[in-house]
């Protein structure tokens, strides 16, 4: 079989790399990728937002299977373009990726058909959104209506910081168009996981659960970011829990975008904050997450190409899903200045002493090559990704292979997994 996978990020990279895996695919092709994923794949230089193009290249090529990375094509409704032409592709049409498009309508989705989530009302009035953040007590947050790269949602812990977001999304438009309406909601307590799962629309394969750390800073401090690392398994997922989370959100989610007419194929990402009062939705996204990809994939035993095949043709009844039972940790290094400004053009050193080793992989994310060496190009530049028999032993390896690569301003947060790991207390005496 031939693949292509669309997009250039360190989730396209583990996903390459896991598909690189399966004896079905005897060649993968990646557009753009980066220089980590041409290492595996071969890079087209044809970007993701270049979709008559991709349909030609995968029409000339007779690619028996496309995957797309991020959600900006799926969006602008790549899928439909592709199954057009008859060719197998891997996502939600654009009816069915309006889930990530727009937050009012995922909302709405929410509160009718009865699936928990966070008080909230929309507003496409600026006054109106104003007022109404005047008359509620912070702390509050306030979401862009459409795709920020992860940077729309302000979780603000006073009125005025709350009055800032609207301004900025609202009136000046720092989102451009994804900011004329916005959501401002109740901010919910709780601990973060990630939940994916495939499904063809009728039936549902979940995978493992993993936890997103979506600051910058240590400590869950500073601006939201695309993700400065992840873990999987995360603990508190326990057996009960996870069916309590397929019976009052995941069916009812796949199910009311059925009654909505806009059946879901693909990765349903569903956000969740886990509060005293149950799981509740934060979120969702038509995709796999990055970086949760990079430890669910690392820990993903089957073959993924059959799954991925199954969720296309609608028999994902037929195929298993298996796991490894070992612990993942992945942590994102990034330029310094990230999510703000940043130079790119940094050079890497490192990354041959972590060639071929045990347990760890790399996947490149913002990085380019100049001249036989590799540089920055991005705001995250690299995934460093260990598994282990347990999340500790996992972190503690995955921080000795992060302090073998350098480059100028790298930053990347300590503290990745701190959360899962139940330490003894400190002896006082
Ligand atoms: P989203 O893109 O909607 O997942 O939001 C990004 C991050 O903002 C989430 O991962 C949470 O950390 C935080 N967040 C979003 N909505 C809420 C909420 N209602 N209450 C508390 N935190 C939230
Ligand atoms: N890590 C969050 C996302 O992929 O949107």
């Amino acid at each position: 079989m031939k693949v292509l996978v669309i997009g250039s990020g360190g989730r396209e990279h583990s996903l390459v790399w896991k598909i690189a895996q399966s004896p079905l695919v005897s060649k993968i092709f990646c557009a753009p990728g980066n220089p980590g994923i041409s290492e595996l794949a071969e890079c087209i230089n044809i970007t993701a937002d270049q979709t008559n193009l991709l349909c030609k290249f995968a029409v000339k090529e007779n690619i028996d299977l496309t995957v797309v990375g991020p959600e900006a094509p799926l969006v602008d409704g790549i899928v439909d373009i592709f199954s057009k032409y008859k060719l197998k592709v891997f996502g939600p049409d654009k009816k069915a990726a309006i889930l990530e498009d727009s937050k009012v309508f995922s909302k709405r989705l929410l509160r009718k058909h009865g699936i928990p989530t966070a008080d909230f009302k929309c507003f496409d009035n600026y006054q109106h959104a104003k007022q109404y953040v005047s008359s509620k007590v912070a702390p509050i947050v306030v979401k862009a209506d459409g795709l920020s790269k992860g940077k729309g949602v302000f979780v603000c812990k006073t009125n005025d910081e709350a009055l800032k977001a609207i301004d900025s999304i609202m009136k000046d438009k720092v989102f451009g168009n994804a900011g004329s309406q916005v959501v401002i909601e109740e901010c919910l307590i709780g601990e973060e996981i990630s939940l994916l799962a495939f499904t063809d629309g009728r039936n549902i394969v979940a995978m493992e659960s993993s936890q997103d750390h979506k600051t910058i800073f240590d400590g869950d401090q500073g601006p939201n970011t695309g993700g400065m690392g992840a873990y999987s398994p995360v603990p508190i997922m326990t057996d009960k829990l996870y069916l309590q989370i397929e019976k009052e959100i995941l069916v009812p989610t796949v199910h009311a975008m059925n009654r909505e007419e806009r059946p879901y194929k693909g990765v349903i990402y569903i956000g969740l904050m886990i509060t005293s009062s149950g799981p509740m939705v934060l979120e969702f996204n038509v995709r796999f997450g990055d970086p949760e990809a990079q430890v669910i994939l690392t820990r993903m035993k089957s073959d993924i190409v059959p799954i991925m095949l199954a969720t296309i043709t609608g028999e994902l009844d037929k195929v298993d899903l298996d796991w490894y039972s070992q612990a993942s940790v992945c942590v994102v290094m990034a330029s310094g200045g990230y999510p703000g400004s940043y130079d790119n053009g940094k050079q890497i050193t490192g990354l041959d002493s972590l060639k071929n080793q045990k347990d760890i992989s790399v996947f490149h994310a913002g990085t380019k090559s100049a001249d036989g060496k590799i540089i920055t190009n991005g705001g995250r530049v690299l995934n460093i990704v260990a598994c282990g028999e347990d999340i500790e032993a996992a972190q503690k390896k995955v921080y000795e292979a992060v302090s073998k690569i350098s480059f100028d301003g790298a930053h990347y947060r300590r503290d990745i997994a701190d959360k899962s790991i139940t330490k003894p207390p400190v002896s006082t005496t």
